[in-house]
């Protein structure tokens, strides 16, 4: 394998991943990404121009997809509108890009018979009651609960039926919540940071009694590409790095490392149909190809990410005032 095509490579984590791969391997990169709000061309800035090139186009539009797909050995795809919140506000990008977009991958890849692997999340199995002693496997029955959550659980069926009926080369992984440089400030642990920078209260969903099962993007990384290099045809893993935390502590845990009364926050209005609990047993990703997590300690992660907006307020500031408006419309 020596050029892959990265969809929504110039997100979040689409973005983490080209870095780690300029790291650590030899490929050749082109990124496919529409260049939504949530994309960033600096997030690309630096990487050498002979090994990463960033095509501007849509998932969902064949005569872009095709050739590209023809003209790479293998495909990893990130692309996807991501925010929970915002499929409650308008689900149609979600279903167009998230259903319509991983199908036009599919045939594509199909067509030209490239190694696929579909990036997913820990959400399509709804979510668990606190006290649960059980864990998401890849067993879980999948349940959905948001227009997002729906949609990718709606794509992760797509690629399963095309490896089933048309014999298409792919994975899959479902993956917990992530943070890291390069997230959007809309999401929860980048929004509360820029809150605190900008001397404005962290802004908790109802009761902050919400766990969430944080993983550091790189960790994320480093699993899909051990899952690209080493994962068997037609199979998921669930990636996870053991990281559950309410989000009532992770408020205050940034609070007190950014110098602030850890009760120096506000609960707003809660999320319609909000979850209330993730968490990945990710023993098969471990045991069977070997794959550990590097960043075990949250809050010196933590730590770094908060330095990492610090250092890199030209890159967030631009978005914050139309970020916080559209919350403060809805009392959030
Ligand atoms: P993001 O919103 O930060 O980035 C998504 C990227 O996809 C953007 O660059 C955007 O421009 C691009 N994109 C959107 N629509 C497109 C289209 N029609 N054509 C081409 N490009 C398009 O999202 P993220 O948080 O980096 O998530 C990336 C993937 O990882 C998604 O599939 C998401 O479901 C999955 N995931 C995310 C998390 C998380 O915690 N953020 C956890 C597990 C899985
Ligand atoms: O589990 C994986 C998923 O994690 C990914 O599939 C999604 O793409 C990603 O956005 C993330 O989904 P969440 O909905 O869990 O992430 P978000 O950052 O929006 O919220 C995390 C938690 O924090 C959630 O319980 C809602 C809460 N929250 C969020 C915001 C933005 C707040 O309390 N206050 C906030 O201001």
């Amino acid at each position: 394998m020596e050029r892959l095509l990265v969809t929504g490579g110039a997100g979040f984590i689409g973005s983490n991943f080209v870095h780690h791969l300029v790291e650590h391997t030899d490929l050749s990169v082109t990124v496919l990404d529409k260049l939504t709000y949530a994309a960033s061309r600096e997030s690309l800035a630096g990487l050498p121009e002979d090994r990463v090139q960033l095509v501007v186009g849509d998932i969902a539009d064949e005569d872009t997809v095709d050739p590209l797909v023809a003209a790479h050995d293998a495909v990893v795809h990130y692309a996807a509108e991501s925010h929970n919140d915002n499929s409650l506000h308008d689900p149609s990008p979600f279903i167009r890009t998230n259903i319509l977009g991983t199908y036009t991958i599919l045939e594509a890849v199909r067509k030209h018979d490239k190694r696929l692997h579909h990036v997913s999340t820990d959400e399509v199995y709804g979510d668990l009651e606190l006290d649960d002693p059980k864990r998401f496997t890849e067993d879980t029955p999948y349940n959905p609960s948001s227009p997002y959550s729906a949609s990718k659980a709606g794509s992760d069926h797509l690629v399963r039926a095309w490896v089933r009926s048309f014999g298409v080369r792919a994975t899959v992984s479902n993956c917990s919540n992530n943070y890291g440089p390069w997230q959007h400030i809309e999401k929860f642990i980048p929004r509360q940071i820029t809150n605190v920078i900008d001397g404005v209260r962290p802004k908790l969903y109802g009761s902050g009694e919400n766990v969430r099962d944080w993983i550091h993007a790189e960790d994320h990384s480093s699993a899909v590409l051990t899952i690209l290099e080493k994962g068997s045809i037609g199979e998921t893993y669930l990636i996870g790095a053991d990281g559950e935390k309410n989000n009532l502590e992770v408020v205050r845990l940034i609070l007190t490392l950014m110098g602030r009364s850890e009760d120096d926050f506000d609960h707003v209005n809660d999320r319609a149909g909000h979850d209330l609990r993730y968490a990945i047993e990710s023993g098969k990703l471990r045991q069977e190809l070997g794959w550990q997590p590097q960043y075990q300690n949250f809050e010196s992660g933590l730590a770094d990410t908060i330095a990492w907006y610090q250092e890199h307020e030209d890159w967030w500031r631009p978005h914050k005032d139309a970020t916080e408006a559209k919350y403060a419309q809805k009392g959030q």
